[in-house]
């Protein structure tokens, strides 16, 4: 239970960090998701928040590609968890025996240049844009783009992360209104990050909120 527990809530809580890092850095699409937000979800009359049924129902291409982006630039988890090799192998010439420890780089295969064109900058746009990339599959199925692993041991909450990426981010871009402290610039939110199995964020992001609604 303590492993569900941490898998579940650490990666959501560090992957909104990021994005919300992403977003700031860039004002232009920051404005563009809440726009989308805004306009695509029902006004929120007679509720405080924005509710599960209200996204299933509404069409917000901008802002699912904001997310994906935010898991592919930022691998939540960069080495997966770690394996073991069951028998004696070879892979491209290179005899592996078994019980090798084995780690899958899924943060490099993110930024295949073969694969991502400007794998560093966080653009959203290319999963609109390029149908190869559209229709990659994150949930293990296409072994270029695997923020949630692949195979038997691949994350079993898939699901469960990307509905609670989903609402929880919609509710922090469609309330709120975000600056920056007074006195802080956008070239100073840097993407330094901690050791660790979960990529955090170094240095804490410090945001404004400003309630729009
Ligand atoms: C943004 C959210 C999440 C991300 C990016 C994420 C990603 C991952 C990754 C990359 C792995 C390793 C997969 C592999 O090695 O092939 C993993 C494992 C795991 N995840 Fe998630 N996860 C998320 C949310 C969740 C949630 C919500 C739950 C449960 C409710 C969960 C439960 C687990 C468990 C139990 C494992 C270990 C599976 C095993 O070793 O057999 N994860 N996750």
């Amino acid at each position: 239970m303590q492993d569900v527990y941490f898998a579940s809530t650490d990666t959501i809580a560090t992957t909104i960090v990021w994005a919300m890092t992403a977003l700031i850095k860039n004002p232009s699409m920051l404005k563009k998701v809440q726009a989308e937000l805004r306009s695509a979800l029902p006004t929120l009359q007679n509720k405080a928040m924005v509710e599960e049924e209200d996204i299933v129902t509404a069409r917000l291409p901008y802002f699912n590609s904001v997310i994906k982006e935010t898991l592919r630039v930022y691998s939540t988890i960069p080495l997966l968890v770690p394996r073991e090799t069951m028998k004696d192998c070879t892979i491209d010439g290179y005899e592996i025996p078994a019980k090798t420890l084995v780690h899958v780089n899924a943060w490099a295969i993110s930024k295949d240049p073969e694969l991502w064109k400007d794998p560093f900058e966080f653009k959203p746009e290319r999963f609109l844009e390029d149908e190869r990339i559209f229709s990659l599959d994150l949930k293990g199925k296409d072994f270029g783009f695997i923020p949630f692993g692949a195979g038997r041991r691949g994350c079993p909450g898939i699901t469960m992360a990307l509905a609670t990426l989903e609402i929880t981010m919609a509710n922090i871009l469609y309330l709120f209104d975000w600056g920056l402290p007074d006195g802080v610039k956008r070239e100073a939110i840097d993407n330094d990050i901690s050791p660790g199995l979960t990529l955090h964020k170094k240095n804490p992001l410090l945001l404004v909120a400003k309630k729009f609604v």
